[in-house]
């Protein structure tokens, strides 16, 4: 043998692979994008990317991020972040509260795709098991507040008492514009409703509740207060009803278990945070908020309704309620800009409380409630201060506060922080005795707890104790064992279709790829445990991340600092707005609130800038659906004096990159505007052209579109804001700080504990992943476009026929033809086992289709097989070979029990209607109720879970 012949030795660095992820993110192969690229004619990804993006917007140089690395060694590093955090017990309180995830339901829906990969229920004949995990959180609310209408969730409890501060505005007889917070609100609510307030001129006053009676529109109460303390409100209410007022109570779900609720003293909106049902306090989010209110408030109810209805067989059914209120209809008359929310967590806190049911629930608040008040004596025996009613929350006076919290961090608590001679002790679910005997020794207190247990009475007021009357319905009762919560879990989960299942085309929303290693470290506790006040040094880990998450951002956008606090997209365009708002102010040009809005901008586009204290101005879109360049011009020109911004999307919502980009930031910028980019079309855009490099000075990223974070079913969602660096000293303030523009959510960092799922995705990725990211992006798009286009009219496209990311069928053309709707088509493709595309934004009568990097020409030419076999039904009625009304694009989607039932009197066949592919006899869903009537359930507004009986045994007449 000779010794001496070179073996070919592949280089340890390809054998190390770091690249792995990128493959595994990006549904199609390498064959698969080589035969879409060569249907389209084009030689490599990027030769078609050129083709697509103008020339004039493309960058020079590829991203400067890290290059990729491998799942494991991700996982890694991002472990060394979660180890530089400190978990310690935080009894702050304040809103966040140390609680217990039931396994079952960290197992079955936190970490279960079937549960975070869907999307908002807009589509509710396939969303029905998140419909009703919903209406189950809608009831709990409604029960534990005692108010008759609870919405399907807030992005927190400060912007929810803001909401409910707007709600009071709009509902109360008081023409004043004043509105009074009780100075025992937490004090981050304060800030955010501040915020909230002072661009719409409403004069926010914080002051004591018994100066309640006065020039005011609306007051918010604490219950219990901040500190602890139990206030009996009742006499307050009826004082501030007396002037033509509105009451607002921000509340805590443990405490309303045992405590008597706001709605039978009086409130007329109660507010808070679902938080300690169940979700970690995860640094400050996500977690659901919650608005309840008075029945007579429905149509001002901001957020998502889900109601009760019927389907076309007569069923009961479930669907969103009410969504003329909200902006997609409304625009900037919209009660609120709220679109994502918080599904996913909302999800949680109903079914902690199923789990446990009221007994449950009391016997937790009780044990949280009977060792505080131990803990209260103890002290109170070694002759401190504490307060005299309260249900879990000690304000304690008279200590050195600074040795107690020394003492308290030495042996693992973080307690509050009320001043030198002040603290503050909640206790909650997680609470022991062992913690009261550490907190004792933290203070100093020797006292016998046992003997203590015995001889101390309650401290709830007596007159406010509430009885077991809540969680009635037996949806509370009947899954108690973990083997009925399990089956409940999977139930609802089968009735749904989510990523796990097929793919979701839905334009706008950028359903891709929610990658289990980016998942996996929001369960770790070092992220999951953290108090969002705990002392910084306690979270240098997390600041690390964000740090570095906002510098690849930065990056990936060519904006200069960013901020991740706005916990949804709506949120990051309210921020970005305000820090337009507070530049011009700045410079002396507070005139300057015209805000000039494309007619295809999404609804919160308007709803966020009349929020922001601006008058929009829609500017016309030209046939190709451009922004009219022209009118453009004349607008700024016309409104110059006040110009204070354009809000563009890019690419547009129409999918299409326009090619006068450029000249229109210049236009706005000529006129003394600032531009705005509503980011959520980004994944178009990462690595090929950045939005401030073609002009923009400030956007919004959705975390939860481009970036990875699952849609929830409906949230959790993070929109953090980018700006350039003039408009740098504007983005959202901390809590405590003296800012121009305040808070924008109730913690510093928004929903931090999601974060790690986007740095993941970078970091997997690195600049070289995420780049070839955009481009199969555009490719998926592009086929798909090239494969529907001979068979449904495409409505824009713009360079050389392309769209961007996405494209619109047009199906009025078709309508008109023979009666058959974009929404029939939707529909029908449920029978095909696919979750529809976006149905009418942003033009009436189309569908949106986005199918994102993640998915295989395989998956591609599954969808375009239901298109084209629909396309075909389609022309049956057209040419009259099938009926105009009776048919199976009318009458989807088919459910199990309509084609099994005796009796078939259809015009067109059984196995048409459920099996209209040969494949689907292996790989069927069926969707569990026939089509929803949506005009019945909002005459018939039904919001909480209807007794059982009519649900099971009587069919609800058609309206
Ligand atoms: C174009 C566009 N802008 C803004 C938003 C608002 O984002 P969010 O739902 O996170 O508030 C969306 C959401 O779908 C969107 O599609």
């Amino acid at each position: 043998m000779d010794g001496n012949k070179t073996r070919a030795v592949a280089p340890l660095h390809d054998l190390e692979n770091p690249a792995e992820f990128i493959a595994r993110h990006i549904g199609p192969s390498q064959d698969e994008i080589d035969a879409m690229l060569a249907q389209l004619g084009h030689a490599s990804l990027e030769d078609l990317a050129q083709a697509i993006v103008p020339e004039s917007i493309r960058l020079a140089a590829p991203l400067a991020l890290p290059p990729p690395v491998s799942e494991a060694q991700a996982l890694q590093d991002i472990a060394a972040l979660a180890q530089a955090n400190r978990v310690l017990r935080s009894l702050i309180g304040m809103g966040y509260y140390g609680t217990i995830m039931p396994a079952v339901i960290a197992r079955n829906v936190f970490e279960n795709p079937a549960w975070y990969t869907a999307y908002t229920p807009y589509q509710a004949e396939i969303s029905q098991g998140r419909l009703e995990a919903v209406l189950n959180f809608q009831t709990m609310i409604g029960d534990l507040t005692a108010m008759p209408i609870a919405n399907a969730s807030l992005l927190d409890e400060g912007t929810a008492a803001a909401e409910a501060m707007m709600l009071a505005r709009r509902a109360a007889r008081s023409q004043s514009n004043r509105f009074l917070v009780s100075r025992d609100c937490h004090p981050q609510t304060i800030s955010v409703v501040r915020t909230r307030a002072e661009p719409l001129g409403i004069e926010v006053v914080v002051g004591d509740e018994a100066n309640a009676v006065g020039d005011y529109f609306g007051v918010l109460l604490q219950y219990p207060a901040s500190t602890g303390e139990v206030y009996d409100h009742a006499a307050t209410v009826r004082n501030v009803h007396r002037t033509g007022a509105l009451v607002a109570v921000a509340s805590d779900l443990l405490a309303l278990t045992v405590l008597e609720p706001p709605g039978r003293w009086g409130a007329d909106i109660v507010i808070g945070s679902a938080q300690r049902f169940g979700v970690p306090m995860g640094f400050g989010g996500p977690h659901a908020g919650f608005l309840a209110c008075r029945a007579e408030f429905k149509r001002s109810v901001p957020g998502r309704l889900v109601g009760v209805s019927v389907d076309a067989q007569g069923d009961p059914a479930l669907r969103l309620a009410l969504q003329t209120r909200e902006q997609h209809i409304r625009r900037e008359k919209a009660t609120s800009n709220i679109c994502t929310a918080q599904v996913l967590l909302a999800v949680i806190a109903a079914m902690y409380a199923i789990y446990h049911g009221a007994d449950g629930l009391r016997r937790i608040a009780m044990r949280v409630h009977r060792l505080a008040v131990i803990l209260a004596a103890g002290l109170r025996t070694a002759g401190l201060r504490v307060n005299e009613s309260f249900f879990d929350t000690l304000r304690i006076d008279g200590v050195d506060a600074a040795r107690v919290h020394a003492a308290a961090r030495a042996r693992g608590y973080n307690l509050r922080d009320l001043g030198p001679r002040t603290i503050g002790i909640s206790l909650d679910e997680t609470s022991s005795r062992d913690d009261v005997q550490a907190l004792w020794s933290v203070l100093g207190v020797e006292a016998d707890l046992d003997a203590l247990e015995r001889s101390q009475p309650d401290a709830l007021p007596p007159e406010l104790r509430r009885g077991p009357d809540y969680l009635l319905h037996p949806v509370f009762h009947r899954h108690r064992s973990e083997t009925a919560m399990l089956r409940y879990l999977r139930e609802l989960a089968d009735r749904d279709l989510a990523l796990d299942r097929t793919m979701i085309p839905l334009g706008s929303c950028t359903m891709k790829l929610n990658a289990a290693s980016e998942m996996i470290p929001v369960s770790w506790p070092q992220f999951a445990a953290l108090h969002p006040y705990a002392p910084a040094d306690q979270s240098a880990g997390y600041r690390a991340l964000i740090e570095s998450l906002e510098g690849m951002l930065a990056e990936c956008t060519g904006y200069d600092r960013v901020s991740v606090q706005p916990n949804s997209g709506a949120q990051g365009e309210f921020a970005g707005l305000l820090a337009i708002r507070a530049f011009h102010r700045d410079r002396g040009q507070a005139q300057r609130t015209v805000c000039l809005i494309p007619e295809s901008a999404h609804g919160t586009n308007p709803a966020s800038a009349s929020l922001a204290g601006m008058q929009v101005v829609v500017v016309a879109c030209d046939a190709q659906g451009n922004i009219d360049v022209a009118d453009l011009a004349a607008k700024a020109q016309l409104h110059a004096e006040r110009l204070a911004a354009l809000m563009v999307t890019y690419p547009s919502t129409n999918g299409v990159f326009e090619e006068s980009i450029r000249e229109i930031c210049d236009i706005v910028h000529r006129c003394g505007g600032q531009v705005y980019t509503d980011g959520a079309n980004l994944n178009a855009l990462i690595g090929l052209a950045k939005p401030a490099e073609f002009g923009s000075d400030v956007s919004h990223l959705n975390l939860h579109k481009t970036f990875c974070i699952p849609h929830g079913g409906g949230g959790p969602g993070v929109g953090p804001v980018a700006v350039k660096s003039h408009l740098a000293p504007y983005l959202p303030g901390h809590l405590g700080e003296a800012k121009s523009v305040g808070m924008i959510s109730a913690a510093n960092y928004g929903s931090a504990s999601i974060l790690p799922i986007s740095w993941m995705y970078l970091t997997m990725m690195g600049g070289t992943g995420i780049t070839r990211a955009t481009q199969v992006a555009l490719l998926n798009a592009n086929y798909l476009t090239r494969k529907l286009a001979p068979h449904y009219p495409v409505l824009y496209s713009g360079r050389n026929g392309y769209v961007a990311h996405e494209c619109i069928l047009d199906l009025r053309p078709i309508k008109e033809q023979c009666g058959i709707s974009a929404e029939d088509v939707a529909k029908r493709l449920m029978d095909y086992g696919f979750h529809a595309p976006t149905l009418s934004f942003p033009v009436p009568g189309t569908l949106m289709i986005e199918p994102t990097e993640s998915e295989s020409q395989g998956e591609l030419d599954r969808f375009v097989d239901a298109m084209v076999r629909i396309r075909a039904e389609i022309r049956a009625v057209e040419t009259g070979a099938a009926d105009r009304e009776d048919n199976p694009l009318r009458n989807a989607p088919h459910t199990a029990a309509m084609v099994s039932a005796d009796s078939w009197e259809h015009a067109y066949s059984r196995e048409l209607a459920a099996f209209p592919t040969p494949a689907l006899r292996r790989r069927k869903y069926w969707p569990p109720v026939a089509r929803v009537d949506n005009v019945y359930g909002d005459r018939n507004l039904v919001c909480a879970c209807p007794p059982t009986a009519d649900w099971v045994d009587s069919p609800v007449p058609s309206a």
